[in-house]
């Protein structure tokens, strides 16, 4: 019966889409619970490439997918995926696609904003995706958001779109020095949109909260990962939702009774996208073979992705923040015919040993890893589906991970596609 929530463990990109593809097929649901199309999962199947920035990584397997309550939707990325599913033989009908009533909208006026802002930040940009997250979440908190179930009542609608656009305008042309949007424009649009989603949108949490009640396996999908989370990350290059195990109650609308195991995703090697502080970025000819080998651009933004070695630091402060009772390692074979590989377990700054994630920046950005290093090696592991068939010190590597971790290794993959995967526990029987 259990409920088991995906986190991704670094700076988003480990993975994650895979995994939940993969779990997918034991499962009844794949939930997700913040964010918007940020996220940018790549599932690979039968060589066949989708990207999801909104709809769950359980669509492929044909499972109901839920846009939870703490995500922000922008409705035309919706309907533009919905649609690509269809071309792709994919049915998507109000059966296996749920969006939540209270999930916030992404307007047009939050991606001005969000653009805007990072224009005028010159230097001191963030790097967002501008998809417009941070505004949208802004106006949720500020309790001016609009959300499904005022999309579907058209005169509330015309009502909060008229009342926000006399806000924003201010800012956008005042401010931000940014063209005005058009209220009228807007509603029209958005009107449209609410005529092809109107059937999927529903209460989602009384709907999660019964298939969990009938035993049915649930997969929590987090999207982004735990360091940019909104209170625990690198603020502020972050985003602007909790990326964190405990969100997914919030963001679903269920109890923390609810969740059963906590998988946390763990790319084998470190990258970021975006601007933000990253103590074990590598700016040689090792980093650059990563980023080459690892085909590491934004699925979102298409921006090439910083690398760097694996940092323990981090990842011990996820296994704590998230409370993972498990985790996977993704892209082993992308540190394939490396002749040594580095892990820093702790840094040094100004003469003093750290061992967890400083709040200051500054500190952090001063921060020097201390790394072990590891011996490489030159078998590919790329289709391995055996732990014990992987060369030896590729199986040390992990083994050191997993010590260093405290939590068991349940999941290794060693490719993009579903075949290229060892479970070495059962997620879902573990619980
Ligand atoms: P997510 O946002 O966490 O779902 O991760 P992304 O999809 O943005 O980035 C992960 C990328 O690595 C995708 O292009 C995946 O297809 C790919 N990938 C996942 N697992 C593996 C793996 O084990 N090996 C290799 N080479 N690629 C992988
Ligand atoms: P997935 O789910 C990697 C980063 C952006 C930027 C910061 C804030 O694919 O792992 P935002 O647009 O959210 O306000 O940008 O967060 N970011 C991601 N980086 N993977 C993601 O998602 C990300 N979603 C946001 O690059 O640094
Ligand atoms: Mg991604």
């Amino acid at each position: 019966m259990p409920g088991i929530v995906i986190v991704g463990t670094q700076w988003g990109d480990e993975g994650k889409g895979k995994i939940v593809d993969l779990l997918a097929e034991r499962a009844r649901m794949a939930v997700r619970f913040q964010g918007g199309n940020n996220a940018g999962h790549t599932l690979v199947v039968d060589g066949k490439k989708f990207i999801s920035h909104l709809i769950p990584s359980g669509i492929l397997q044909k499972k109901t997918c839920v846009l939870g309550n703490g995500m922000v939707v922008d409705p035309a990325e919706l309907i533009r995926e919905m649609d690509e599913l269809e071309s792709m033989g994919i049915a998507v009908t109000p059966d296996n696609l749920l969006v939540s009533d209270r999930a916030h909208l992404i307007m047009p006026y939050h991606k001005a904003v969000d653009i805007a802002r990072e224009c005028l930040r010159g230097g001191t940009k963030i790097g967002t995706t501008g998809r417009g997250i941070g505004p949208c979440y802004e106006d949720k908190a500020g309790r001016r958001g609009i959300r499904f179930v005022d999309l579907l009542n058209p005169n509330t609608f015309r009502e909060r779109v008229h009342a926000a656009a006399g806000e924003k305008n201010h800012l956008l042309s005042g401010y931000l020095k940014a063209a005005p949007v058009n209220p009228d424009e807007i509603i029209g649009e958005y009107l449209e949109y609410a005529k092809r989603l109107a059937p999927y949108v529903k209460d989602t949490a009384v709907l999660v909260e019964e298939a969990a009640a009938q035993g049915a396996n649930i997969l929590f999908e987090g999207a982004q990962g735990t360091h940019l989370d909104i209170d625990h990350g690198t603020v502020p290059f972050v985003t602007s939702s909790n990326t964190v195990a405990g969100n997914a109650c919030a963001g679903s609308g269920v109890g923390p009774r609810r969740v059963n195991g906590v998988l946390g995703i763990v790319k084998a090697y470190t990258t970021r996208v975006g601007r933000g502080p990253f103590p074990t970025e590598l700016f040689d000819e090792v980093g650059d073979r990563i980023q080459r080998v690892g085909a590491e651009f934004g699925a979102t933004t298409g921006r090439r992705r910083r690398c760097g070695w694996l940092d323990m630091v981090q990842l011990k402060a996820s296994v704590r923040l998230n409370g993972l009772t498990g985790f996977c390692v993704t892209k082993l074979d992308v540190l394939d015919g490396l002749s040594e590989l580095s892990i820093c377990t702790a840094y040094t700054h100004k003469g003093e040993t750290l061992r967890e994630f400083p709040a200051d920046l500054e500190v952090l950005a001063g921060c020097v890893p201390v790394y072990e290093t590891h011996p490489g090696w030159d078998t590919p592991t790329v289709d391995a589906q055996d732990f014990n068939a992987l060369p030896a010190s590729a199986r040390a590597y992990l083994r050191r991970v997993e010590e260093l971790m405290g939590i068991p290794l349940q999941i290794v993959s060693t490719g993009p596609g579903r075949t290229q995967t060892m479970e070495l526990q059962d997620v879902f029987g573990g619980v």
